[in-house]
């Protein structure tokens, strides 16, 4: 007991720089006992919970994909855990009952965060999910065909489409998985390493999914949140070069890794939409590093990442109480490009309460680009519950939110 209390302080010293210590800082603890390695795999896990495993005659699966589909589309709540391994799969999430992707780990039982590296380390978990692929030269009709993990209710709704307002679906397509969750698991795309087109970790929408844990590695377009999507992200290692957040839909990123292994495009690249009630589809980030990849990289890279730059002039994004390593351009956000600058007074690209040396609020004000908020302008987007909601509008739709991390 007194060595994990010694464990949790040193790591409150070490990752989150002064502003956010007194916090409190540990992975979701849900799944702990589920997760533990033992000789008895599924031992501490709910009733019922389905384990997959590459190479093991005890498993109920080899594949992930085997596992999901058994559950077929009901309400009832489906929990899968997964052994150490390398899978090579395609993942989708139609169902609309719960999903729990559990992944094998000693790490939440020990109070060990996942995303609390540095420019000279790097982290792994244990259950890596692969698939490599982009969408070079427009090599499929849509992005969504790259994807290691797509949740959403068809494929339709979960294309991304083209135009300010993307694929449109009948309006009478259903909502998907209401409470997608993945614990521990790397979702990996890397087909070469540099922007080779979008290249999907991941993708939601008309769907609510939460990560602990995991890790998205790809090069471009890394997560994509689409149409009604809502996508909470919680101790998280998210890596790209450009545009590696992107789409339409709602993402909060908290105490997390965002780390940059190159520059080009925007941190965040968001389409909004004008709706008839009051939306705050966007994207928030709290709490979280931007930090580069690693050290050979890093001074290269000094000054020259954008927080962000307006898919259209709905974007909205927040970067809040985040530490900005010397790779963030000075100015912060960008415009789209030089013919299509995508700006308007609706355009909402902001920071707040940031801090570290990638960090410039006079660069910032210049820009006129990016804006500086005071704490009652970010009042109305603090914290999960005001910025998640239900597909008509309303607000405080958390509860997919694994409590422990609340
Ligand atoms: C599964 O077992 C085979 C044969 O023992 C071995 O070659 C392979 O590497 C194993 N795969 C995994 C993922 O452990
Ligand atoms: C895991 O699979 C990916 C894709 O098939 C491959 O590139 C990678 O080397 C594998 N990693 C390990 C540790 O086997
Ligand atoms: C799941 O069931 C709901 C309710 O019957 C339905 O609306 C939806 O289309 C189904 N989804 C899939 C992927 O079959
Ligand atoms: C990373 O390593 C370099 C070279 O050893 C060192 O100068 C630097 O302080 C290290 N940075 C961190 C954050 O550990
Ligand atoms: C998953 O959906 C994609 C389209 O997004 C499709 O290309 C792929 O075959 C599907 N994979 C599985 C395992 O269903
Ligand atoms: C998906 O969208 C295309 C283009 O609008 C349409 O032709 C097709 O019927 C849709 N598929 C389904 C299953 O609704
Ligand atoms: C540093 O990061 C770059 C870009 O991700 C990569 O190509 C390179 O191999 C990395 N170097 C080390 C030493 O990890
Ligand atoms: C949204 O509405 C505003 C004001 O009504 C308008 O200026 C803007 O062009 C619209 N944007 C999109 C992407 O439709
Ligand atoms: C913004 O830029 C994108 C990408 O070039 C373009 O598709 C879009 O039409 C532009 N304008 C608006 C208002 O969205
Ligand atoms: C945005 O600018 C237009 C004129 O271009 C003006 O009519 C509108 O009131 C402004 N909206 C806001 C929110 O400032
Ligand atoms: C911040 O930006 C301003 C305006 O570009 C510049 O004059 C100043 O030197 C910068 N401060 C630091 C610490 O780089
Ligand atoms: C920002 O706006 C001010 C006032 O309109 C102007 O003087 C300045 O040149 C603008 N800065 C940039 C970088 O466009």
């Amino acid at each position: 007991m007194r060595s994990l209390i010694l464990k949790i302080v040193l790591a409150t010293a070490t990752f989150f720089h002064s502003s956010v210590a007194e916090r409190s800082q540990s992975p979701a603890k849900t799944y702990k006992q589920c997760q533990r390695q033992t000789r008895h795999p599924t031992e501490g896990c709910p009733h019922g919970t389905i384990y997959v495993a590459r190479n093991d005659s005890g498993a109920h699966f080899d594949t992930i994909q085997a596992a999901i589909d058994s559950l077929g589309n009901t309400t009832v709540p489906g929990h899968i855990l997964i052994a150490p391994g390398n899978y090579t799969e395609q993942l989708n999430v139609t169902r609309r009952g719960p999903l729990h992707l559990i992944g094998m780990s000693n790490k939440p039982w020990k109070g060990d965060l996942y995303s609390d590296i540095n420019v000279n380390t790097s982290a792994q978990n244990d259950v890596q999910i692969w698939w490599n692929s982009a969408n070079h030269n427009s090599l499929f009709t849509d992005n969504v065909y790259t994807g290691v993990l797509t949740v959403g209710p068809t494929l339709n709704a979960t294309l991304t489409g083209s135009g300010p307002t993307g694929f449109a679906v009948p309006a009478d397509t259903p909502f998907g998985c209401t409470d997608f969750r993945a614990y521990n698991i790397d979702f990996r795309n890397e087909v070469v390493q540099y922007s080779y087109g979008p290249a999907h970790a991941l993708g939601v929408s008309r769907a609510n999914a939460g990560f602990y844990s995991c890790g998205f590695y790809s090069w471009q377009d890394t997560v994509y949140v689409g149409k009604l999507g809502n996508a909470f992200f919680y101790d998280n290692i998210i890596a790209g070069q450009t545009d590696f957040l992107y789409g339409f839909g709602t993402a909060y990123i908290e105490q997390s890794t965002l780390s940059l292994r190159s520059c080009g495009g925007g941190i965040t690249a968001w389409k909004g939409t004008n709706t008839t009630f009051t939306n705050k589809y966007g994207v928030y980030i709290d709490r979280t590093q931007l930090i580069a990849s690693n050290y050979t990289i890093a001074p290269n890279m000094v000054g020259k990442c954008a927080l962000g730059r307006p898919w259209n002039s709905l974007h909205r994004s927040i970067f809040m109480d985040s530490y900005f390593d010397a790779s963030i351009k000075p100015a912060g956000y960008i415009p789209w490009g030089t013919t299509t600058p995508n700006l308007s007074n609706l355009t909402f690209m902001a920071t707040w309460k940031d801090y570290g040396p990638g960090y410039n609020e006079t660069a910032e004000v210049q820009s006129n680009v990016t804006l500086v908020l005071t704490d009652s302008d970010v009042t109305p987007y603090r914290y999960p519950d005001d910025v998640f909601s239900t597909p008509d509008g309303t607000f405080g739709n958390i509860g997919w939110i694994d409590q422990s991390v609340l």
